[in-house]
């Protein structure tokens, strides 16, 4: 078992073409050069707009531990089972069911590769037609025949709706270009009239649950409560080439674990809540008894969880919480995760790296069913507002009225299965 940290694009992709899952720890500024001809939507106003409506897309919780999107591709459409990521660009099929070639489907001589946290997907790049759903078909999308790859099971790909910036170093022969990606397309063939994305997830309660609402266009009002807290991309890299944030404080219970501005990123392609090293350490100093096991999970003593205490972040100026529940793996799933039956396992998780050595945090999909996300590519700001999921305050109705079950590991067994790259000389 790992931790699932897999669809985070590593760093490494930026400047190497290499498959090494070992991200660098410093970041080199020159590269921001790459990105002042594109920022996350200025698109000019004048493009044809066809269509005036949100186009809302059902995304399923596969393994409670992964969001998947039903992407057909070429025409007629086959469909395959995508992992909807924020937190890269590059859209690849053939993981699993084969990429297949239909009379739109362009070879374009470029050969597409990312290095994510944990794995790679890589192969020839075609130009094709995309169905996200019946309004929304795109033509001429860059995506991947993932020839080489990391191997995940249950799913066939990754839709790729990051920032355009992350596509760079992509591709090759011709390194340096930038990939236009679903949003882009979708922006420039008057698709959607904002590149703008708003994501519905959910605590899932059965494996396969077809719980989140993607929105590509907009904001579905219907989908959160009260008012969208906006923050802008963040100025830190690496953070600031995804969708990246300052947070400006954290506590656990009367903890803290960071009270500076700190930079991560918000990503639908990770399950768990990671903070940096130092962060999580002090976290897990907090709750007497919990233990890192193995590298791999977060071991918390049932006698402790009494006392546990919610961990708050404060973005721009409103406090979200992670309430006790959602910091707690359900019990009752250790078995269909092969975790140790019985053992309490955490929802949060250590990076890999002390902080100021990369992203510094990662809300990814725990914290993400509790609170609604809205990606702005026009404005180049994150919003998150409360939802139906948000916890109760905890001397509202106890911090343990959420059922366990409700809260979800991120947990995946992944076997690696490198096949040969035949089309790279
Ligand atoms: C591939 O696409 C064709 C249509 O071009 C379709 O008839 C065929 O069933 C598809 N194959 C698979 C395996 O989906
Ligand atoms: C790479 O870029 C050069 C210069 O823009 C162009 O002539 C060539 O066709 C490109 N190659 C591919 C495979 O796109
Ligand atoms: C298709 O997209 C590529 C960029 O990915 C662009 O260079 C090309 O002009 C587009 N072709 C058409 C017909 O729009
Ligand atoms: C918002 O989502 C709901 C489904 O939860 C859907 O019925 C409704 O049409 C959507 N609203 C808009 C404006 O797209
Ligand atoms: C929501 O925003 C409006 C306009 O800025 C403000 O008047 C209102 O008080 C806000 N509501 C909450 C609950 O913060
Ligand atoms: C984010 O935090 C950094 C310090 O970590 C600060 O320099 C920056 O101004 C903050 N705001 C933005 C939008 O990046
Ligand atoms: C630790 O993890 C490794 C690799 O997954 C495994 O082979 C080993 O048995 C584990 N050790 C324990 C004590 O669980
Ligand atoms: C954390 O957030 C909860 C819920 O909003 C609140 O009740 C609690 O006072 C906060 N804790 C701190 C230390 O701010």
């Amino acid at each position: 078992m790992l931790f699932l940290f897999i669809l985070i694009v590593s760093q490494i992709a930026f400047f190497s073409r290499s498959a090494s899952a070992t991200p660098p720890l410093s970041f080199p500024l020159t590269k921001v050069d790459f990105r002042t001809a594109a920022s996350r939507g200025s698109y000019d106003t004048a493009s044809t707009l066809k269509r005036q409506d949100l186009t809302n897309v059902p995304v399923t919780n596969l393994n409670y531990f992964q969001y998947v999107m039903y992407v057909g591709v070429g025409v007629p459409p086959t469909y395959y089972s995508l992992v909807v990521d924020t937190g890269s660009s590059i859209t690849f099929v053939g993981t699993g069911k084969p990429y297949n070639r239909t009379s739109t489907s362009i070879a374009t001589g470029q050969n597409l590769e990312v290095t994510y946290d944990l794995g790679y997907l890589a192969g020839p790049e075609y130009s094709d037609t995309i169905t996200l759903s019946p309004d929304l078909v795109i033509t001429n999308q860059s995506i991947g025949d993932a020839v080489t790859y990391t191997d995940w099971p249950g799913v066939d790909g990754v839709l790729g709706i990051g920032p355009v910036d992350l596509t760079v170093g992509s591709s090759s022969p011709n390194i340096t270009s930038l990939v236009p990606t679903v949003m882009d397309n979708a922006r420039e063939q008057g698709l959607i009239q904002q590149q703008i994305m708003g994501v519905s997830f959910a605590p899932a309660s059965t494996d396969n649950e077809p719980n989140g609402l993607i929105t590509f266009g907009g904001i579905n009002s219907s989908l959160f409560i009260g008012n969208i807290t906006y923050v802008p991309i963040t100025s830190t890299y690496p953070a600031a080439f995804s969708w990246g944030i300052n947070i400006t404080s954290c506590v656990y219970g009367e903890t803290t674990i960071f009270s500076t501005s700190t930079a991560g990123i918000v990503d639908t392609g990770t399950s768990l809540v990671a903070l940096a090293d130092d962060f999580f350490a002090t976290y897990m100093a907090a709750i007497p008894g919990s233990y890192y096991d193995n590298q791999t999970t977060f071991v918390i003593p049932s006698s402790s969880i009494a006392n546990m205490q919610p961990l708050n972040f404060t973005i721009g100026s409103t406090v979200f919480t992670m309430d006790v529940a959602a910091q707690l793996i359900p019990v009752d799933q250790d078995s269909a995760w092969g975790d140790d039956p019985g053992v309490q396992y955490g929802t949060i998780g250590p990076l890999g790296h002390l902080s100021g050595q990369g992203l510094d945090f990662i809300l990814g999909q725990k914290f993400l069913e509790i609170y609604y996300a809205v990606f702005d590519g026009e404005n180049n700001r994150v919003g998150l507002a409360y939802t139906n999921h948000t916890p109760p305050l905890p001397e509202a109705s106890g911090a343990l009225s959420n059922t366990f079950g409700f809260y979800l590991l991120a947990l995946l067994s992944m076997i690696t299965q490198a096949y040969t790259l035949q089309f790279l000389s």
